[in-house]
């Protein structure tokens, strides 16, 4: 009896090593607050091979920011919107897109000092990425 009690103490003790380790993302060293709760470039998630053409792509030239989405426009399938969002969640300016509009480009000035920024970029189909990107004087 002793042996079988032992037996069950050490299998729950993996078991417990094991499902701990399975819910940590492989890929947790890159994961950012950000990632967590959108899809990335870095961390697509479910729609693994969609990046390329749903990650916001930022550009910024003086107070300028520039976010594109490099994805088709069409009715069924394009680009609802973009937000630019400081670190603290506070939106400095959102633009929305219509299936008609030709690209999902949108710019914006920035008043402030800003350090951390991420750019959303949400699609109808699929879903809701980010782009985290550091301003540097
Ligand atoms: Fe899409």
């Amino acid at each position: 009896m002793k042996n079988r009690r032992e037996f069950m103490k050490s299998s729950l003790v993996v078991s417990a090593g094991l499902v701990a380790a399975g819910i940590a993302p492989a890929s947790a060293a890159e994961n950012t607050k950000a990632s967590i709760f959108y899809y990335s470039a870095k961390n697509p998630r479910r729609w693994e091979g969609k990046a390329g053409s749903h990650a916001p792509v930022v550009t910024v030239e003086g107070n300028t920011v520039t976010i594109e989405t490099k994805h088709g426009m069409s009715p069924e399938h394009y680009i609802v919107k973009h937000s630019l969002l400081t670190s603290t969640g506070e939106v400095l300016g959102e633009s929305v897109f219509f299936p008609t509009d030709k690209k999902a480009v949108s710019t914006y000035t920035l008043t402030g000092e800003h350090k951390e920024l991420f750019a959303l970029s949400f699609c109808n189909l699929h879903d809701l990425w980010v782009s985290e990107f550091s301003i540097t004087e």
